[in-house]
Parts: structure tokens; C-alpha cells; sequence
């Protein structure tokens, strides 16, 4: 299939290229490059042998869109997205405009174009603070507690009634878990600007060098030893569930929803732990005030995945450690 990928120079989005490629699809990218770098696209041709098709523009450009919709596209996987959650509760209506204003637009020009195929990018945060675990895709949406979160919330919503008013549509509705690590070839990984505010990514750069510690926000959590708890999950995991879920759910409408996770949870100590093992430098940290909105625990039942796609992960922390450090560690920078 020939699939456009929005967002495809991003972190997760550029793994997923590289999966499609492996798989035989033909991947054409559309990126604003607001939160990469092109150099990507070109790395993506090292690892694969095959530069995929590129083009830059925003995704809220709808005449744009139409024309790439237009042009033999068969399924569109959209990534696009802003997704600093502090940022997003600064500047809200940057979020609702470029996220949700986003997806109205490709969905427009998409189905102006007779593409009916959209594999979506959620996220865990949609379940808002877990009344039980593990989470199962019929738990119902929470309640956000960031206008990011909201965004995710509400283009769940628009796909939905998009489904609704025009049958034909396949939607898988992804919601990842906590997605980390980097190409086994250290070839492409998460580049965030300035300080980082996720987990991994913030110890890569104490374990680099490139900051001084890494402060864990709370130790009085009711988790086995008081850290907030999270399902990570390898990013050529996560990329592969994409494929899966085009190639299953292709010619089959309607809106299925997947978790992707590991069904496994590890807390902030015991990533910590693993980092210093797969990096072999010391990880200093310190205890202090948990993060306001942050849960104590959230890990995903995956059966659904497994079952329906035949999908499951094959990497575990060590390796989402070990590939990180790969990348950080050789990165071009
Ligand atoms: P990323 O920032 O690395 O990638 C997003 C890409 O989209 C970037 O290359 C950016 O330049 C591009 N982009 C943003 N707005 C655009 C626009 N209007 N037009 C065209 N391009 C645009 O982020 P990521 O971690 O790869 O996330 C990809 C998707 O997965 C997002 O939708 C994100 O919300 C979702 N998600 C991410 C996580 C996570 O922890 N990384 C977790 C759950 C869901
Ligand atoms: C993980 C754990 C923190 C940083 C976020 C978004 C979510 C999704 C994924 C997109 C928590 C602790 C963190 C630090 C720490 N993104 N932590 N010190 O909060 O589960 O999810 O990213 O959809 O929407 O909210 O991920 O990596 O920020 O935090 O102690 O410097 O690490 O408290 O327990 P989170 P995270």
C-alpha cells in the first residue's frame, strides 16, 4: 500500500516508516518538521535502502493535503502532533489548533481524495487516572487533566462520529502506553529540544552527561517501592503494531481500538536501574515533590492486540535502555 504518514520525521513516526518499508508498503511523508529534523529522512534510507518520499508541509493545509491524498495514497497513518503536556496547559490553543484543526483538515482532504483508511495515534492519557489495572480498551474515556490530553480525547470523538456519517471508513484507534528507546542501529531516536520532560529520554542525558540529576517526582506512591509505575514499550514495538493494524483491519470499516503496551509495568527506580546497567555510568537522582496530574500507576491489558493483530512485543526494558544509549550515546548532534 501506498500510506501516508503524517508526522513520519518524528520519533515514533519515523520507526513506523521504517517498518512499512521493511514490510513492502511505500511510505510518502508529510512533516511540518516543527518538532524534527530532515536529516531523518535520510538516515531512514541508511537503515532501509530505500529514501522514502518526503514532502513538507503542514497538515492543516488542506489544499495541500488533497493534492498528496490525490496522488495514488491508499491509507494514511497520522502522527502529526504536538504533545508537550506543560505546553499544552500554556498555550492551549496551540494545541487544539494544530492537533484536533490538524486532523479535521487531513480527514477532509483525505476523504475528498476517497481515502478511507487512517490508522490514529492515541494515547493511555485518554483513560485520564485508572480506577483498575490493567486497562482494557472498554474502560471508559477519563477525564484529562491537560488540554493534551483533551485533544487526544476529542479527535478520538471526531473519528468516531466520522464513522458514523460515512461507513466506509477504517479507523484503528491506537493508544499507546509509554513509548521509549530507539533503533537497535542507533541510527534514529528521540531528539528533544532543551529539557527533555519525559522519563528516559531526562535520564539519557544525566547518564550522557548533559545534565546533573534526575529528580524522581515522588517516592509515595502506594507502587511497590513508592515510584510512579508505567508500561514502556519499545519503539520498533510500537512502529510494528502500525502495520499490523493497517494490514488487518484494511478492508475492514469501522473504528477498532487497540492498547499497545507491554501489559508490564516498571517504576522510575527500576528504570533508573536499567539505564545504568545498559550505559554503564552511575545515574545520580533525588526525591521530590510528585508532578502535579501524574498517576501512580498505569499499565494495559494487550489481549486485544494480541488476538485481533497477532501482535505482541518482543524488546523488554533492558533493550529499550540499551537502544536508547546506543543512539544518545553516537548520536550526530
Ligand atoms: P514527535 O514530535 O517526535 O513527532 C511528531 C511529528 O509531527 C514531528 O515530526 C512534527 O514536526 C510533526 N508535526 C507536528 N505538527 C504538525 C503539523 N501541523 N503538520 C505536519 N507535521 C506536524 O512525537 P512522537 O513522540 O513521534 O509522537 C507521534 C504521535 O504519537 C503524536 O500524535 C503523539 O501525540 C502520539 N503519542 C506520543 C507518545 C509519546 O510519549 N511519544 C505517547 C502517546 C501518543
Ligand atoms: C513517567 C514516570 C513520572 C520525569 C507522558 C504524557 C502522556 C504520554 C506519554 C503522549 C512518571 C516520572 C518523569 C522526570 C520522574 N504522551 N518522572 N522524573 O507522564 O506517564 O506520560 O508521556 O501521549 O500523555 O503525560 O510519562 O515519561 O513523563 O513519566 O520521576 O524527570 O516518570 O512522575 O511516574 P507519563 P513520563
Amino acid at each position: 500500500m501506498r500510506v501516508l504518514v503524517s508526522g513520519g520525521v518524528g520519533f515514533i513516526g519515523s520507526h513506523t516508516v521504517v517498518a512499512l518499508i521493511e514490510a513492502g508498503h511505500e511510505p510518502v511523508i508529510v512533516d511540518n518538521l516543527s518538532n524534527s529534523d530532515e536529516s531523518v529522512v535520510g538516515r531512514i534510507g541508511e537503515i532501509t535502502g530505500h529514501v522514502p518520499e518526503f514532502h513538507k508541509a503542514d497538515v492543516r493545509d488542506v489544499e495541500s493535503m488533497t493534492e498528496l491524498a490525490g496522488a495514488g495514497i491508499d491509507a494514511c497513518i497520522h502522527f502529526a502532533a504536538l504533545k508537550a503536556v506543560g505546553e499544552s496547559v500554556a498555550d492551549p490553543m496551540k494545541y487544539y489548533d494544530n492537533n484536533v484543526g490538524g486532523t479535521i483538515a487531513l480527514l477532509s482532504a483525505l476523504e475528498s481524495a476517497g481515502v478511507t483508511r487512517l490508522v490514529f495515534s492515541s494515547s493511555a492519557t485518554v483513560y485520564g487516572d485508572p480506577e483498575k489495572l490493567p486497562l482494557t480498551e472498554s474502560m471508559p474515556i477519563g477525564v484529562a487533566t491537560n488540554p493534551y490530553g483533551w485533544t487526544k480525547i476529542m479527535m478520538e470523538q471526531v473519528l468516531r462520529d466520522l464513522h458514523v456519517a460515512n461507513e466506509e471508513w477504517s479507523i484503528p484507534i491506537l493508544r499507546y502506553f509509554n513509548p521509549v528507546g530507539a533503533h537497535p542501529s542507533g541510527m534514529i531516536g528521540e531528539d528533544p529540544q532543551g529539557i527533555p520532560n519525559n522519563l528516559m529520554p531526562y535520564v539519557a542525558k544525566v547518564a550522557a552527561g548533559e545534565l546533573d540529576h534526575v529528580r524522581v517526582f515522588g517516592a509515595d506512591y502506594p507502587t511497590p517501592d513508592g515510584t510512579g509505575v508505567r508500561d514502556y514499550i519499545h519503539v520498533v514495538d510500537l512502529a510494528v503494531g502500525h502495520i499490523r493494524a493497517l494490514d488487518v483491519h484494511s478492508d475492514d470499516p469501522g473504528v477498532h481500538v487497540y492498547n499497545l503496551g507491554t501489559g508490564r509495568g516498571h517504576s522510575v527506580l527500576e528504570l533508573i536501574k536499567a539505564y545504568e546497567e545498559a550505559s554503564g555510568r552511575k545515574i545520580p537522582y533525588e526525591i521530590v515533590e510528585r508532578r502535579p496530574g501524574d498517576v501512580a500507576a498505569s499499565f494495559a491489558d494487550v489481549q486485544k492486540a494480541y488476538s485481533d493483530l497477532g501482535w505482541s512485543t518482543e524488546f523488554g526494558l533492558a533493550d529499550m535502555c540499551a537502544h536508547s544509549w546506543k543512539w544518545v550515546s553516537g548520536a550526530p548532534r
